[in-house]
């Protein structure tokens, strides 16, 4: 079913979890089911570029993901790297702007390098803009931002909202406005804690790697069924501005 260009989100934010239990349900170790949760995010990035969304923001792995095992944190960083490598020419070739976010300390040189060489490459593609949030966490990306603040000198008379808002890493993208978990899992840990204030949450049991079409329709079917009202009494449909 086509839905109207205006109940299209601008920004999907996806929690991809479940990946794990996708493997075990195979017998087949946890890494494995992070290769498929690759394999998902390069399909759903089509899928969602295709039906209209301009920026899809994914958390790929959160400040407390250190807290895993020692060979999965460092399958994981393994994986991008490899991912990076393996479909860097496809994204430059199909329009897919990439930049990474997230805190850049603690993250190897070499991997550092592979995400500047893959910003660089993608930087004038605009037909969706992937932001890869790793070590990320929407409690660092406030500290970060008042860190900034402070070391400016900032008067606090002249803190807003909407300066704060420009010191945090997605400032030049307009907030969530679908925020979707896979996993079966109803929680934010964590991601995007202040972008998200209006979007429109969306929790699902399919597994990451299962995550295709049909369930990248639901979810935007859900979105558009929805009355967005951002605190006031007056629907999305009577002219609200749907950035938020
Ligand atoms: C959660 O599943 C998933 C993650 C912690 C990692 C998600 C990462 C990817 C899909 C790879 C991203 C790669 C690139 C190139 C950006 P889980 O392990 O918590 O699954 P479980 O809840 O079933 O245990």
């Amino acid at each position: 079913m086509e839905l109207p260009v205006d109940k299209i989100p601008k920004h999907v934010a996806v929690v991809m979890d479940g990946n794990g239990r996708w493997a075990k349900n195979r017998y087949m170790p946890r890494f494995f089911g992070h290769k498929a949760g690759v394999d998902a995010l390069i399909r759903a990035i089509d899928l969602f570029a295709d039906r209209g969304v301009q920026h899809l923001t994914v958390f790929a792995f959160s400040s407390e993901n250190w807290k895993r095992p020692a060979d999965e944190v460092s399958g994981l960083f393994g994986l991008v790297m490899v991912a990076a490598a393996k479909y860097l020419e496809s994204m430059v070739s199909k329009g897919v702007r990439i930049r990474i976010i997230g805190n850049r300390e603690g993250v190897s040189e070499k991997l550092r390098a592979a995400w500047t060489q893959a910003e660089e490459a993608t930087a004038h593609n605009q037909r969706i803009t992937v932001s890869v949030a790793f070590n990320f966490g929407g409690r660092w990306d406030v500290v970060q931002a008042c860190r900034r603040a402070m070391a400016s000198g900032m008067p606090p008379d002249e803190m807003t909202e909407e300066a704060f808002a420009r010191l945090l890493v997605l400032s030049d993208v307009p907030d969530p406005d679908l925020f979707i978990r896979t996993g079966g899992e109803m929680r934010l840990s964590n991601f995007l804690l202040w972008q998200a204030a209006y979007a429109e949450m969306y929790f699902t049991d399919c597994l990451w790697p299962d995550f295709g079409a049909a369930e990248i329709d639901a979810a935007l079917a859900s979105f558009a069924s929805r009355d967005r009202r951002f605190g006031g009494a007056e629907s999305w449909a009577s002219g609200s501005d749907a950035s938020g």
